[in-house]
């Protein structure tokens, strides 16, 4: 028997181009995972209606826009996110703590005087796309593990509810002085024996959640199944296997 927290642990990626394969899917799939992710090519392709017509059938969203933008901008835009509804948005931890601060802000200010409820607002570490080499390109000299860290310590200081962070980085994001209820929400998660395809830095989910994840992002493993459902209904099941390996470990 598989328990709803297995289930809520779940967040598929709608990464498709069309709001109805959007539909199809959260249909085919409804009740499987505890979120659907809408991100930059299903929100570009569609709009905010599809935010609302996934909600409107009773799912919980996170939209996964990683806003990066001036204080202002970004405050005004995880307000929009408010009014839409969604249960998790994130913004870039690499845009900084006032942008973090304000957002947050804004947020509880907006969630508080319209009665809506509150998402949760979370930071985007590192890409679990980039490695080493790739953040050097950019700048950066230190490792993917160790700017997450600083990353999420940042967030954490700045009224993030939690960051995005790779599966290699899970531990070392728990450890990093936040506080206890801090999420960690993993993408990057691959069954045994699947395709990583541009991810580089990957782990079962059995393996994530035993590390500490609070929810797994899966996009491809799942929607280039021949069969998307059971795919989920697998992920689950590992899921499940996670939580009950940590919950022994713990004994
Ligand atoms: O298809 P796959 O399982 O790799 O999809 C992972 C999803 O998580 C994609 O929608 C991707 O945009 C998103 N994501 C990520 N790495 C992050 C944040 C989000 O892969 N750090």
């Amino acid at each position: 028997m598989i328990s709803q927290s297995a289930h809520a642990k779940l967040i598929i990626a709608l990464d498709v181009d069309t709001k109805q394969k959007a539909l199809e899917l959260v249909e085919a799939l409804a009740g499987v995972p505890g979120m659907f992710k809408i991100g930059s090519q299903l929100f570009t392709a569609a709009g905010p209606d599809i935010v609302r017509e996934v909600i409107k059938k009773g799912a919980k969203i996170f939209l996964d826009l990683k806003f990066h933008d001036i204080p202002a901008t970004v405050a005004a835009a995880g307000v929009e996110a408010t009014r839409l509804g969604v249960s998790i948005f994130n913004i870039h931890a690499s845009g900084g703590g006032e942008m973090m601060k304000r957002t947050a802000a804004a947020v509880s200010e907006c969630a508080e005087r319209e009665g809506l409820s509150r998402p949760k607002v979370i930071g985007v570490t590192v890409l679990t796309s980039s490695d080493a080499i790739e953040l050097d390109q950019v700048g950066i000299s230190r490792s993917p593990g160790d700017q997450a860290v600083l990353l999420a310590q940042l967030a954490s200081d700045n009224g993030m509810d939690g960051v995005v962070a790779s599966p290699e980085e899970i531990s070392l994001v728990r450890s990093a002085a936040v506080t206890s209820d801090f999420i960690i929400v993993t993408p990057g998660v691959r069954p045994a024996g699947s395709e990583k395809n541009d991810q580089k830095r990957v782990m079962t989910p059995a393996e994530a959640i035993a590390r500490g994840a609070d929810y797994l992002v899966v996009g491809r493993p799942i929607l280039s199944a021949a069969d998307p459902e059971s795919a989920a209904e697998n992920i689950v099941r590992e899921i499940s296997d996670g939580m009950k390996a940590s919950a022994e470990a713990a004994q």
